[in-house]
């Protein structure tokens, strides 16, 4: 594969660290991403057998995603999202940044505020990413309704003017009507790409390519990136389906 033209507006399917490490370095000027959360190695909690009943019951990521079923070892999980940062970082412009999103966690009494992932990475900010409810139930706990959006930037990096004042605790209402069992919101998406000025956008775990959407929303252009062919598929459909209805003139892989 070449880059550019092999990368940019396109979905491609198959492991992220494989593919982002035929790319060239400094490429992109931004990457918005979500990786699995490895939710269901976790202690006491249904997420790890696929039961009917309890507080993760009918949850859609009980079964993990079609091609990763979000449940490696600890160890093994913080290396490989620690390498995929290393790498994403390594493929942005002097002025790019990535935005990392992330869930901590308490295990076992001990706080998973994500320092070992993102370990060598020169995180600027946390984002708060306040959802409208949670779904794990449980009465020895208040409802989990916050994620958070780590801001990785290179040193040059710079919102666009005004996009400062969002603040840093951003409500948006999770994505209701998509078949992936973990969406973004496009308007969580949409509020990070107009803070910036960024013109090829990354999304190194695309899923059901609502960055690319986003970016297109924007006059921006995106490469995205999804293990699952399934997944790829929903990406390139919503795209199609997109780009019929706002008449716009970019190819599709
Ligand atoms: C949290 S989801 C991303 C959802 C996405 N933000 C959306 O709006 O649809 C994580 C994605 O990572 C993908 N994935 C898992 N392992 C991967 C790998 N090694 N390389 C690329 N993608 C992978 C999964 O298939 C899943 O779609």
């Amino acid at each position: 594969m070449k880059y550019p033209d092999d990368y940019i507006n396109k979905i491609i399917c198959g492991d992220c660290l494989d593919i982002m490490k035929q790319m060239p370095d400094k490429c992109v000027d931004l990457v918005v991403t979500s990786p699995p959360y490895n939710l269901k190695n976790s202690t006491g909690n249904g997420m790890k057998a696929n039961t009917k009943s309890g507080k993760w019951a009918g949850a859609a990521l009980q079964n993990g995603y079609s091609h990763n079923d979000d449940s490696m070892p600890y160890d093994e999980y913080v290396k490989w999202q620690n390498d995929s940062l290393k790498e994403m970082f390594r493929l942005l412009k002097d002025d790019g940044a990535i935005f990392y999103n992330h869930k901590r966690r308490v295990q076992n009494g001990l706080i998973q505020d994500r320092d070992d992932i993102l370990k060598g990475l020169p995180v600027r900010q946390i984002i708060i990413w306040k959802r409208s409810g949670g779904i794990n139930f449980n009465p020895g706990y208040f409802l989990p309704t916050h994620e958070v959006i780590y801001l990785i930037p290179k040193p040059k990096f710079k919102l666009k003017p005004k996009a400062n004042a969002y603040g840093d605790v951003w409500e948006f209402t999770q994505e209701m009507k998509n078949e992936h069992p973990a969406p973004f919101p496009v308007a969580l998406i949409d509020r990070i790409i107009f803070s910036t000025i960024a013109e090829i956008i990354l999304d190194p775990f695309m899923g059901s390519g609502t960055t690319a959407i986003s970016a297109l929303k924007n006059n921006r252009e995106y490469i995205g990136i999804d293990l699952s062919p399934e997944y790829c598929g929903m990406a390139k459909k919503r795209i199609t389906d997109f780009m019929k209805t706002n008449n716009n003139k970019l190819q599709i892989a």
